[in-house]
């Protein structure tokens, strides 16, 4: 059977592809950032995943306010990145696997996830950053799964509804008749807003309740609507539904191996969590 053998969450604000591409790491600036990763370095260096699921927002760069799906699983044989707009280099094209693709897009279904497929799916910052940032450098170590969760255009899905989309997957994942090694992220947040009266905000200390509470206590935070999280985390911090999908993934006993908050990088509360998830056991397995 395959294994998930951690979780990451990760902020994805693109100012930090402009760090990497202009080798800024060591700055007075960047450094307390940077430094937050060098222990997830450590960690898969030494577990070597073979797959990394990730669960991010598209920004606009695959689907636009015309059409975007509540939730949308990639099924390609690759990922393109493409030119955004933030002045950043466009990074190679990821490999995929379509057929654990497949696999857990059949599962969602199956437990009444009507996501949408997608066999071409162009990626953006919030998932090209994380990967630059878990795997410095143009080298692909890892197949790639994105998953895609609308946390731009209201009516977004709940807390709730996320966490238990990250229940199903990590089920199928479990589920999958492989020795694959899998890690599942999720990016963005923490608290910031980039618009409107509020352009700025941050709340610390509902961003260091949530680092807590996605430990140990993860139902804690899907008793909020997506609302709530606006007011308390700023109206692009609703990213923290990735990491709420990325936590329902770990399906069995998990513990807290490294975490960083640092404030501001950007506009942006920044934060990384590493999540060890110890198979077989299956806290959550009532998922399915
Ligand atoms: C910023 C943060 C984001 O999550 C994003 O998608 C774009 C920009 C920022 O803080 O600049
Ligand atoms: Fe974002």
């Amino acid at each position: 059977m395959a294994r998930i053998i951690g979780g990451i969450g990760t902020t994805h604000v693109p100012a930090i592809g402009g760090a990497i591409a202009k080798h800024l790491e060591n700055t007075p600036y960047w450094k307390p950032f940077f430094d937050g990763f060098n222990a997830v370095h450590r960690w898969l260096n030494r577990e070597r995943p073979d797959v990394v699921v990730v669960f991010y927002n598209d920004h606009g760069l695959n689907f636009f306010l015309d059409k975007l799906p509540t939730f949308a699983v990639g099924a390609a044989q690759e990922y393109r990145h493409a030119d955004e707009g933030w002045g950043l280099p466009v990074s190679a094209p990821y490999p995929g696997d379509p057929e654990l693709s497949w696999h857990i897009i059949n599962t969602l279904v199956a437990a009444e996830f009507d996501v949408t497929m997608c066999q071409e799916m162009t990626v953006d910052h919030a998932f090209t950053i994380p990967l630059s940032l878990l795997w410095p450098g143009a080298a692909r170590p890892v197949r790639t799964i994105p998953i895609a969760i609308n946390t731009v255009q209201h009516p977004l899905p709940s807390p709730a509804r996320c966490f238990r989309l990250g229940q199903v997957v990590g089920a199928a994942l479990e589920s999958y008749l492989t020795n694959e090694k899998i890690v599942v992220l999720g990016t963005g947040g923490l608290s910031h807003q980039l618009d409107g009266t509020r352009a700025g905000f941050i709340n610390k200390e509902f961003d260091l309740m949530c680092l807590d509470k996605l430990v140990n206590e993860p139902e804690a935070l899907t008793c909020y609507s997506p609302l709530d999280i606006v007011e308390q985390a700023g109206s692009q911090g609703v990213e923290l539904l990735n990491w709420i999908a990325m936590r329902g993934a770990l399906t069995g006993r998990v513990s807290k191996l490294h975490s960083n908050y640092h404030i501001p990088i950007s506009n942006t509360a920044s934060a990384v969590l590493l999540l060890q998830n110890e198979a077989g056991a299956a806290t959550y397995r009532k998922a399915g």
